[in-house]
């Protein structure tokens, strides 16, 4: 999703410095779609200070963080062990804390929008995923908290659960068996309502990336946005 939301940003014209652990891949896209690329691994406080700094230099400020960085690797609960717990917190949520802290002192001089990528796993949990889904707690609640923080400095807060196909849900369904990819089709065909599979990255999910990048979501902050074919609605 991070590559497609930078491949379109810089076709609607904005000035947009990528950022990946995955330097020969980001680059590669960065060059490509006519953006700027930093390493940096959100995990690490050297790291991301260093690629903000670097970021907001060429780019002489920052409007807009779009946090689309994650991992999401299986294990049952009771299996989880405290090496993988670690990693799987390390990026989705301190991965969030550390660049949304970073992205803070340059927002606050104008305004600005931070968008992070949760999960509905941070509100449902996800059994054979539940590190996964602890972190994405982790990620609405701190986003939710510093809505209200930053909203004096004219900064909005919002959070995505996306169901978006994606190489994550290609490497999700490469870990099941062809029976349990078979369930896994006919739960998810019941469960979104429209199309009744996961959504496509520029259709779904680039436009209301756009539309909370922009003007329009001014008076919309700390929410959670379900871009998932109407899986999750509040019943
Ligand atoms: N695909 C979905 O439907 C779905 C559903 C719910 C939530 N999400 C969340 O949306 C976000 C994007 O997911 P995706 O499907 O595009 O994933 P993806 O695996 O396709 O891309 C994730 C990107 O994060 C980068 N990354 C991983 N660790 C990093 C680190 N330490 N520092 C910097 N970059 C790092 C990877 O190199 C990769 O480019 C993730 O936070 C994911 O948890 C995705």
């Amino acid at each position: 999703m991070g590559e497609g939301i930078v491949r379109a940003f810089t076709k609607m014209g904005a000035a947009v410095v990528s950022l990946d652990v995955n330097t020969t891949l980001g680059s590669a896209i960065a060059d490509e779609a006519g953006a700027s690329f930093q390493s940096c691994d959100v995990s690490d406080e050297t790291s991301v200070h260093e690629a903000f700094a670097a970021a907001t230099a060429t780019l002489g400020g920052l409007d807009v963080l779009v946090h689309a960085a994650g991992v999401a690797p299986a294990a049952p609960a009771a299996e989880t062990d405290v090496e993988l717990w670690q990693q799987v917190l390390a990026v989705n949520a301190t991965g969030t804390f550390l660049t949304n802290r970073a992205a803070f002192p340059h927002l606050k001089e104008n305004g600005g929008r931070i968008i992070n990528f949760a999960s509905a796993a941070g509100m449902n949990g996800y059994p054979g995923k539940s590190a996964y889904a602890a972190a994405k707690g982790a990620v609405l609640a701190w986003t939710r908290s510093i809505a209200t923080e930053w909203a004096p400095f004219g900064i909005t807060a919002n959070a995505m659960a996306p169901m978006i196909w994606t190489s994550m849900y290609d490497k999700t369904r490469s870990e099941m068996s062809p029976e349990q990819l078979a369930a896994h089709d006919a739960k998810i065909r019941a469960m979104i309502p429209i199309g009744g599979k996961l959504g496509d990255i520029q259709q779904d999910l680039v436009p209301v990336v756009a539309f909370l990048s922009g003007e329009g979501s001014r008076f919309m902050t700390g929410q959670t946005f379900s871009v998932d074919g109407g899986k999750n609605m509040v019943r």
